[in-house]
């Protein structure tokens, strides 16, 4: 391993000091759905939420990760496996920085959502299922994406040539309807009251 001569440091300022400074409990909101589901809009609308609200929150986003940190990766299955990878590490690192982070990452594969789960203590991981249909979100088609699936001009696109496995037992199941963004952050945020995780 490349670890084998690493030998964790343990510091004195730790989560629960940083935590106890900022007065919150540090979580992750991580939303998995679909391309078109509205994960961004919804992370985005929780945060300001949550920002109204006095908390320290930080937002990491499929779309703008991979533009960055992520940037050498595509989307074969074993890209996706390794950005995911890479973004439960950085979600752990900002709880332990005290902070409450939303991730917005189609996160296509349970063993990957796992992962971040293992990562983390207790009920810090919240996975919230997006479930809006595949019909919808080809409908929405926001970037025109699903478009170019079907007819072959990219390919692995999550729904049509790529898999994508739901979760069994999310903390919080969202279904679909029709409304607008701002109230299905409402019954988000709702359902989150209700098991205290905000
Ligand atoms: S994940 O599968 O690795 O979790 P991620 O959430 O980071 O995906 O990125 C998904 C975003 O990349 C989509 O919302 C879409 O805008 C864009 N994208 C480009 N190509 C693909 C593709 N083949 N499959 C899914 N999303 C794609």
């Amino acid at each position: 391993m490349a670890t084998d001569n690493v030998v964790w440091h343990k510091h004195e300022v730790n989560k629960v000091t940083r935590s106890e400074k900022l007065n919150q409990r540090p979580r992750v909101f991580w939303l998995t759905g679909l391309s078109g589901s509205g994960k961004s809009t919804l992370a985005n609308l929780l945060e300001k939420k949550l920002h109204e609200k006095q908390k320290h929150t930080y937002l990491l986003d499929g779309d703008n990760v991979r533009h960055g940190l992520c940037g050498d990766l595509g989307f074969s299955d074993k890209d996706r496996v390794e950005n995911i990878r890479r973004i439960s590490e950085v979600a752990k690192l900002f709880v332990d920085s005290g902070t409450i982070v939303l991730t917005a990452f189609i996160s296509p594969f349970k063993a990957d959502r796992d992962y971040c789960r293992s990562l983390l203590e207790g009920t810090e991981f919240v996975e919230v299922f997006v479930d809006t249909p595949l019909e919808v979100c080809e409908q929405r088609d926001p970037k025109g994406l699903y478009k170019k699936a079907r007819s072959g001009e990219i390919k692995d696109f999550t729904g049509i040539d790529s898999t994508y496995e739901a979760p069994d037992s999310p903390e919080v199941h969202l279904t679909y309807q029709e409304e607008p963004a701002e109230q299905t952050a409402e019954r988000l945020y709702t359902l989150l009251h209700e098991k205290g995780l905000v």
